[in-house]
């Protein structure tokens, strides 16, 4: 059994395993994972009673939680609309629960291809194609067209399905520093300088997840253009949540129509799973669709998440999207200033991403169970996830977290903290992170 200052001071990192037989090789992985289970320190194993602002979790233990819940990318609040729930199950009686096809194999039909057009015309684009998830999307967007001679360029915070489908596809990823333009424009211009005609794709996202912020499109669409490079933008997070239609922070910087290449998700404002690519290229897209991999070889999107995705949209662009995101607006503002007030720092700029810095794993570690059983279910985020010393607790809003509710959260939070403070002993800056 690992001891207490190695379940504290120890990252999943150290784990990954290069060598040996599969099982033995993930043995002591796996007795650590136990130990921090035992001790209330794994909190990626909780199991929803109930959900919603406020919510009912079991801890892998058995130990029953309830409290206010900053856990979710309901970022709109519309997993639990009326009229979503109707279209679910309209369309369960008109089409049944399931399409058991790939989209190339009769998967798609006349709802899908209604959604592929609201879709595009959302976007004011000239078309786009579905994915059964996000990550789908993602990977099919990259993977579909980049060729291992190709060179990818991407901002170091990817997430992690566009780092696979990178690595995948390409044998020359080249990674820049954060939202770093001039560090992209130092990888661009040496690239260029080795081979003039190479296809060069650079990877970013619309909004990051754990840092909450967004690249300055205005300036990465034109230095993209002076190296002959295609943008490819995961929109996961932003669309439907950010710009004044809800058309994400592409949308906020007038490049909707400009970047090469979208990839979304409409698991976080759609109140749905599945996923959509948007290219300009006619080519380009054929390519993702013959050799994108999750769409062609993965069952198509079924008529439920259809019909609440066309729900969604409906929404998110007319006037009830704009006065949630008014709504969600004033909770973030709020929720940066009140945490400012209370002495915290946040990552990022306003969104429903609101990163709060703790710095040490074990710190958080510990505020997370503590929080948790003073009753806020908030997630945090450590090593290998995010960089090392940079442990935070993500805390995501929607429409519908009231003032009451979010101060009630940071309060716990401030008190979790500072018992965490104190277990470890004064030991905060020395201890592992
Ligand atoms: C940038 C980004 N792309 C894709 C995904 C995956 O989306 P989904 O959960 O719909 O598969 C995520 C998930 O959080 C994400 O952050």
């Amino acid at each position: 059994m690992p001891s207490a200052r190695s379940i504290l001071g120890t990252s999943l990192g150290r784990f990954y395993p290069r060598s040996g037989s599969l099982e033995s090789r993930n043995a002591a992985m796996t007795a650590w994972v136990h130990a921090r289970v035992e001790q209330g320190l794994w909190p990626y194993a909780l199991r929803a009673e109930s959900y919603g602002p406020r919510a009912r979790v079991k801890a892998a233990g058995g130990v029953s939680y309830a409290g206010i819940n900053l856990t979710s990318v309901d970022y709109l609040g519309l997993a639990r609309h009326p009229r979503l729930a109707a279209a679910g199950i309209a369309a369960i009686e008109s089409h049944g629960v399931h399409t058991p096809s790939s989209a190339p194999l009769m998967g798609n039909g006349s709802v899908s291809t209604a959604l592929e057009s609201e879709l595009a015309d959302f976007l004011g684009r000239p078309s786009a194609f579905l994915c059964p998830t996000g990550w789908a999307a993602a990977f099919t967007a990259v993977a579909g067209v980049v060729r291992k001679k190709d060179v990818v360029v991407m901002d170091e915070l990817s997430h992690q399905c566009l780092q696979q489908a990178a690595y995948a596809s390409s044998d020359h990823v080249h990674s820049f520093r954060h939202l770093d333009d001039e560090h992209l424009e130092s990888v661009l211009a040496t690239v260029r300088s080795q081979d003039a005609d190479v296809a060069v794709v650079v990877i970013t996202e619309g909004l990051f997840s754990m840092d909450g912020d967004s690249p300055d499109f205005a300036s990465l669409v034109p230095l993209c253009r002076r190296y002959d490079a295609r943008l490819l933008v995961d929109v996961a997070h932003d669309l439907g949540s950010v710009g004044p239609g809800g058309r994400g922070a592409l949308e906020t910087h007038g490049v909707l129509q400009d970047v090469d290449i979208v990839a979304g998700s409409f698991s976080k404002c759609f109140g749905t799973n599945g996923g959509f690519v948007s290219t300009k290229d006619e080519g380009v897209e054929w390519a993702q669709l013959c050799f994108g991999g999750p769409f062609t070889y993965s069952t198509a999107l079924g008529p439920v998440p259809l019909a609440v995705a066309r729900e969604a949209l409906d929404i998110v662009r007319g006037a009830e999207g704009a006065e949630r995101r008014e709504r969600l607006g004033r909770r973030i503002a709020f929720m940066r200033r009140e945490a400012a007030v209370r002495g915290l720092e946040v990552y990022g700029q306003p969104s429903p991403i609101v990163s709060v810095k703790i710095g040490a794993s074990p710190l958080a570690r510990l505020a997370g169970r503590n929080a948790l059983e003073r009753g806020l279910i908030a997630t945090y985020l450590e090593f290998p996830v995010v960089k090392q010393g940079q442990a935070r607790f993500r805390l995501s809003l929607t429409p519908d977290h009231d003032e009451e509710t979010l101060e009630q959260a940071l309060d716990i939070l401030v008190s979790a903290l500072a018992t965490a403070e104190t277990e470890l002993g004064g030991d905060v800056a020395s201890a592992a992170s």
